[in-house]
């Protein structure tokens, strides 16, 4: 369990972090999301005792990291996939953790195999790609098993298989009863794997809640049509709302097959027929427009 209190973090006039509070719970993958600068990384450094809090508590399983008993059984943390000794091959990297961490080496070829890098074992890390680190990362923060797992970014540099990938190691991980907490700027990578979703923004929280709750707040469906006129008239008898933008139609108030219907009676030909963005995605998007200030 991770618990972050009123935490707050300046550094000199920069408020990275303010007043922020949320919980990652055992079991789940917690989505850790907010655009660049919004305070993630001084959030997770702060978890793992690498910054100290101007004020507020960020504890694991209710204790300051500083003060776990053997943290490295305790917490796996992946924050940024820089720092191995290039000359080092993978499989003696993860050895090598292993001796300086009292961690027993008999793992290490099962953890290789768990993040996909069986075949780069015997490779050299110089000669890693951005993905490859990032499982090395990975397999370094599993090494011990621990059941708190902190990840920064971890999706950063992994192709559409390895984040397909990663989203499976997760889900794996959390229905093995770890604590997952992952953090991304991009919402596509968490929004398939996370159970509940915290989002920050300039170092608050902007919505804390299940995965679930945020999707289905969608509202409405998405109509593109060669024949917008007629499908809106269509539409307005049936009883839905309109409003119309070109050749899209937002519809709420009919469902899909009411669409359909509608279509065939208007003898419009539809190009495009989908649900309206989520809550999480509108969310997401308007602030991570508003730190980039522009319109969403
Ligand atoms: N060591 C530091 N010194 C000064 N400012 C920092 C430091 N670390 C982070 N910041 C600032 O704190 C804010 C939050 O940064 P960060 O936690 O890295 O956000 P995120 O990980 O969400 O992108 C940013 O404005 C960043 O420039
Ligand atoms: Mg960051």
């Amino acid at each position: 369990m991770i618990l972050v209190e009123e935490l707050t973090k300046h550094f000199g006039p920069v408020r990275a972090v303010d007043g922020l509070s949320f919980a990652a719970r055992p079991g789940e993958v917690t989505g850790f999301l907010g655009p660049n600068g919004a305070g993630k990384t001084t959030t997770l450094r702060m978890l793992l005792g690498l910054v100290a809090p101007t004020s507020g508590r960020a504890l694991i399983d209710g204790e300051r990291y500083a003060d776990l008993d053997r943290p490295v059984a305790r917490v796996g943390a992946a924050l940024e996939a820089t720092g191995f000794h290039p000359g080092r091959t993978a499989r003696d990297h993860l050895r090598v953790v292993c001796r300086a961490s009292g961690i027993a080496e008999d793992g290490v070829d099962e953890v290789l195999g768990l993040t996909g890098l069986a075949d780069a074992a015997g490779r050299r890390v110089g000669g890693f790609s951005l993905g490859m680190r990032q499982r090395l990362a990975l397999a370094t923060a599993v090494l011990a098993r621990p059941p708190v797992l902190i990840l920064d970014e971890p999706a950063n540099g992994l192709d559409p298989a390895g984040i397909h990938w990663l989203r499976g190691f997760l889900r794996h991980l959390a229905d093995g009863g770890c604590t997952v907490l992952v953090s991304s700027h991009v919402l596509a990578e968490v929004e398939q794997t996370a159970d509940h979703v915290v989002i920050v923004a300039r170092g608050k929280v902007v919505r804390d809640a299940p995965l679930a709750e945020l999707v289905g707040e969608a509202d409405g469906l998405r109509v593109r049509t060669e024949h917008p006129a007629e499908l809106a008239a269509e539409l307005d008898r049936a009883g839905g709302a309109v409003h119309r933008d070109g050749d899209l139609l937002r519809v709420s108030g009919v469902d899909a097959a009411g669409v359909g219907r509608a279509a065939l009676a208007a003898g419009a030909v539809l190009t495009e027929l989908g649900a309206e963005r989520s809550g999480l995605e509108k969310t997401f998007l308007e602030l991570t427009m508003a730190e980039l200030g522009g319109d969403p």
